[in-house]
């Protein structure tokens, strides 16, 4: 069955949204929005331009929506899932909605949803199957499923089959039209689904509520063209395109100017920033090298992706200053046959290289890293490998997993010979191995005074501050309470497996700072 066909089969009209004509015409003439997502198409490279839109504007018909409700948003998955629910609840509060942390008393929840995982999906589906007795309860309420799991066929089908009092289901390339999908929601009977399966675009001036008031996120690019063959994100995410420099630059300068002291830029593949410029080479670290130049004083960035880490990168990143010595460089496996299959694009010696450069222009450099176990075939001699490029690296820490099929992906097709215990038991040892080496990294700090850029009280002791050094990691320190939101120097005491205690220290003892 065709596209076309499947949706004559479901009985709905369809109208493309992103078509101006259409959007006129379209709430006249159609009761529903129905646009179900496609796996092919998003999975289309085409050549066309990335579109720009800088008017991002709530039509004035809306902006008394939200009057006298209430909204509430889970957040799954990533930073930048993290950042889309900033958006929306940006764009809920200019519709006129308040901010609730309790469900019960919200109008509308949003489930902003991640696929990496089949566990994390598996999350998502408890609480959907939670929240309907409070559906049932205020069927006034509306229940909307969004971000990564929406791009998926499998789960909307899902959802309309099993969830049909899901109210609203709505695609991450579809966040600026949220307006129009309430309003939809509001006066269907009928669950509203838009998922646009495109390359996607590029809006601005999006309104954002931010979490904080000392650390804030920043896009500088969405989506993602490697295609591992084990990830599902190049298909709910998009293809890869940039912000601009000049809109991230002004939002980064903004930020400094509301005294905000951290900025994180985000994106899938952060490397390749700048590589769908037509009309200019400007690349990751020519941002960096203009971000510096900003009075902010911390700047990091997530993720990287070894293979576009360029040497102009590291050229910048050694001249520190507001740039932070820590670096996240997903490895996957230490295996090159691994890597392959994986289709990585790189191999052990070559990641081995990277680090070695890495670490001869940054000495102090901390490094991070994310670890599959269990991918399909993996022999004990493979994952062997990857416990001895760990060693040889020496992570500071490391998210591992264990390898989960990804329906649509190549990797899920792949017959796959490793016991779910052998798995398992690989995940242990890696385990172990980080835990060591990053017990042996908090070691060195003991009787060291580092910068910390102090976040609030800590979550199990109101009497005692917490924030990150340079290279994030977590201190826990007695000292005042108008130190929050400051850099302080603190001196470690203690070093745990994960965390630094230490004591706060007034300017002139500061003599070893690292
Ligand atoms: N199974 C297990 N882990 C995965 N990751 C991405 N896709 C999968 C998958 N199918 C991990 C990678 C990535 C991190 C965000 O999640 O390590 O870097
Ligand atoms: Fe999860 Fe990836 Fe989507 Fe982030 S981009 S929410 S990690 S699937």
């Amino acid at each position: 069955m065709n596209e076309e066909q499947r949706l004559q089969s479901q009985q709905v009209k369809t109208v493309d949204p992103s078509d101006k004509k259409s959007e006129k015409d379209y709430s006249k003439y159609f009761q529903r929005v129905f646009m179900p997502p496609s796996m092919k198409d998003a999975k289309r490279r085409g050549k066309e331009a990335v579109k720009y839109h800088e008017d991002f504007s709530i039509p004035e018909e809306f902006l008394g929506m939200g009057k006298g409700r209430k909204f509430y948003i889970r957040t799954y998955g990533c930073q930048m899932n993290e950042h889309d629910t900033e958006v929306m609840a940006g764009i809920l509060m200019q519709l006129g909605y308040e901010p609730t942390d309790q469900p019960e008393d919200a109008n509308v929840i949003l489930l902003n949803t991640c696929a990496i995982r089949e566990n994390a999906e598996n999350k998502v589906f408890g609480e959907i199957g939670h929240l309907k007795p409070l559906k049932m309860e205020k069927p006034d309420l509306l229940l909307g499923v969004c971000g990564c799991m929406s791009q998926e066929e499998s789960v909307v089908n899902k959802l309309l089959k099993q969830y049909q009092y899901v109210d609203m289901v709505f695609g991450t390339h579809n966040i600026h039209r949220l307006p129009h999908i309430l309003n939809e929601a509001y006066m269907a009977k009928e669950m509203v689904v838009e998922v646009w399966s495109k390359e996607g675009d590029v809006v601005e001036n999006l309104p954002k509520v931010r979490q904080g008031k000392i650390k804030a996120w920043v896009n500088i690019m969405y989506g993602c063209d490697k295609f591992c063959t084990y990830c599902i994100v190049p298909y709910t995410r998009g293809k890869e395109r940039s912000r601009r420099p000049e809109d991230i630059i002004q939002e980064v300068r903004q930020l400094a100017a509301q005294g905000y002291k951290e900025i994180t830029l985000l994106g899938q593949n952060v490397n390749a920033y700048g590589k769908d410029f037509t009309d200019m080479e400007y690349g990751l670290g020519d941002l960096m090298d203009d971000l510096r130049k900003i009075d902010i004083p911390r700047i990091r960035f997530t993720t990287s992706h070894p293979r576009d880490f360029d040497d102009h990168l590291i050229e910048v990143l050694a001249k520190k200053g507001n740039l932070m010595e820590h670096i996240h460089l997903p490895v996957q496996s230490g295996s090159s046959e691994i890597l392959k299959i994986m289709a990585r694009k790189y191999t052990r010696e070559q990641y081995l290289e990277l680090v070695r450069k890495i670490k001869k222009a940054i000495p102090d450099v901390a490094l991070t890293t994310d670890i599959i176990v269990g991918f399909p075939n993996e022999t004990e001699e493979q994952f062997e490998e990857t416990l001895s490029l760990v060693r040889e690296v020496g992570f500071e820490s490391a998210y591992t997993f264990i390898y989960s099929p990804r329906e649509g992906t190549p990797a899920a097709k792949m017959k796959d010979n490793v016991p779910m215990e052998v798995k398992k038991e690989r995940l242990q040892r890696l385990n172990e191995l980080v835990n060591e080496l990053s017990a042996k990294a908090m070691k060195k700090y003991e009787g060291k005074i580092v910068e910390v850029l102090v976040e609030g009280e800590s979550k199990n002791n109101p009497d005692v501050l917490a924030g990150y050094t340079r290279r994030n990691k977590l201190v826990n320190f007695k000292g005042p309470k108008s130190a929050i939101g400051q850099i302080v120097k603190v001196k470690i005491t203690e070093a745990k497996t994960w965390t630094l205690n230490g004591e706060m220290v007034v300017e002139r003892e500061a003599v070893e700072v690292k």
